[in-house]
């Protein structure tokens, strides 16, 4: 087993907590840095402050043996061999990314430096962070010997955070210095040398021992591009198969099956070409925009950045009418709506297409009953309960005598509702699904009128077992 490594994560939102939980897990010993007092009580305490597969073991795993909790980030700084930032950096006003917390943490690290760090960027930050990260911590009084800093992008998804931490497609290491290039390497051995994957207790992914992640080594510049290129992209192929889900559903034909032509080209990839609703969530929203602003400040054009922008709104607005096309009117009308976070497995609103359709739905009038497995506490802080929004423990309440079911994230427990306890559970049976969780034919044959995205909406009609395309 290679020498566990002094780590401090500073900031425990899902980066840094899911960082900090597998840094552990990979055998080091980790002191996890946040400013929020009650965060930090929680966590000591056992408590797990957002929903994600593998946490809590983990977590209790390691608690007070190799990761600890604390607002003490002098005395974190002070024992850590790498500090690892994993602050917000929100959306600024311009498009921007907000990186005065980025500032405020390199300052304080500055100040209490005594003895050689690499200081290492974990959050999703624009090109030449790392540059005013080191002038930051210079202009404090520490010399070049004493420090470096590196980029370590992180790409796990949320909700399945964990694995795609430990199993990673790659492990991007951005480093000036063979010394700081050395110490990430020695925090990543027992994933890249497979021998984490060897343990009976490793949490299980794509990665095996004769299958390890590999590391790439960059330039600290060239990780952070990786980084946001990668989202960048990512949301491109979306918005992509979301306009192509446009012309499927213009023409009649089904987008799953034009998705699965497409993606079977090795160089296209069958993955993030799922038609929808949009993307949302913390990150690509915001990393599309900033990534959009560091080109313009650099002065290139990125405005196919801008259409994917565009489009992804656009989308929302067309699922609207859709809902609309098959209602005619909303005022009073009883809808049922499965999903509030941003996609199924997670708790995070934050971007939700779901929260802002519902928001337009109770705008026109309609009274909406939400379910979602996770995501309701959250939801409810936005948008209270109330004569017109109410919230439902399982579907089958949610969907009571509503006129309509409206699917609006991806749940695996949403693509196995029991479809006949719903025909008769709903006062209507229509079923528009902004995931494409079922096949039309299926919906036809069970009796749902059903719309979906970007293949045909199908209408039952009673008199005769026949599908109508609806106009
Ligand atoms: C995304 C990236 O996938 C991660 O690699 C990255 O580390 C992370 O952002 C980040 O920068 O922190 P995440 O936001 O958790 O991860 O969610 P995704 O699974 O990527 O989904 C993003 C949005 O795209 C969701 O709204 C999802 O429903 C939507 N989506 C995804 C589609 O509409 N279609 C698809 O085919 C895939």
């Amino acid at each position: 087993m290679s020498k566990g490594v002094s780590i401090a994560v500073v900031g425990s939102g899902y980066v840094g907590l899911v960082a900090a939980a597998c840094f552990a897990e990979i055998g080091h010993s980790v002191v996890c840095v946040d400013n929020d007092e009650a965060k930090v009580r929680t966590l000591r305490e056992g408590g797990v402050p957002i929903h994600e597969e593998y946490l809590p073991e983990l977590l209790s795993r390691h608690r007070s043996n190799r990761v600890e909790f604390t607002s003490d980030l002098r005395s974190a700084t002070q024992r850590a061999q790498a500090i690892f930032i994993a602050v917000g950096t929100p959306q600024s006003q311009t498009g921007s990314a907000d990186l005065s917390y980025v500032d405020a943490v390199a300052s304080e690290i500055a100040r209490n430096i005594d003895s050689y760090k690499v200081i290492v960027e974990k959050s999703t930050v624009p090109v030449y962070t790392n540059e005013w990260i080191r002038r930051v911590i210079e202009r404090n009084g520490v010399s070049r010997e004493h420090f470096d800093v590196a980029s370590n992008p992180e790409f796990l998804r949320e909700g399945t955070a964990v694995a795609d931490f430990l199993h990673a497609d790659r492990i991007v290491l951005g480093a000036e210095t063979e010394r700081a290039a050395e110490l990430l390497k020695q925090i990543y051995l027992p994933l890249s040398s497979g021998d984490y994957y060897r343990s009976a207790d490793a949490v299980p992914g794509a990665r095996g021992e004769n299958d390890p992640p590999p590391v790439l080594l960059t330039s600290t510049k060239a990780a952070e591009i990786i980084k946001h290129a990668s989202n960048a992209f990512l949301a491109t192929k979306i918005s992509f198969i979301n306009v192509v889900a446009n012309i499927c559903e213009a023409v009649g034909a089904d987008v799953e099956e034009v998705a699965r032509g497409i993606g079977m080209d090795s160089r296209i990839g069958p993955k993030f070409l799922r038609a929808g609703v949009g993307y949302g969530g913390s990150c690509f929203p915001k990393d599309v925009a900033a990534f959009r602003y560091v080109a313009e400040q650099m002065g290139v054009d990125f405005c196919l950045l801008k259409e994917v922008e565009r489009i992804n709104e656009e989308q929302k607005r067309r699922f609207f009418h859709k809902v609309r096309s098959a209602l005619w009117t909303f005022r009073g009308k009883k809808i049922a709506v499965l999903g509030l976070a941003f996609k199924g497995g997670t708790d995070d609103i934050r971007e939700s297409p779901a929260l802002d359709i519902v928001k337009q739905l109770l705008h026109e009038g309609a009274i909406v009953t939400a379910h979602d497995p996770a995501a309701e506490g959250r939801a409810k802080e936005v948008i209270p309960p109330g004569s017109q929004m109410r919230y439902a423990d399982d579907p089958y309440t949610a969907a009571q005598d509503a006129d309509a079911l409206v699917i609006l994230n991806d749940w695996q427990e949403f693509a196995e509702l029991d479809l006949n306890r719903l025909h008769y559970t709903l006062r209507y049976p229509i079923i528009i699904d902004g995931r494409n969780l079922y096949g039309p034919a299926t919906m036809l044959e069970q009796g749902f009128t059903y719309l979906s995205v970007g293949r045909p909406g199908l209408s039952h009609t009673r008199d005769a077992a026949v599908g109508q395309r609806l106009p």
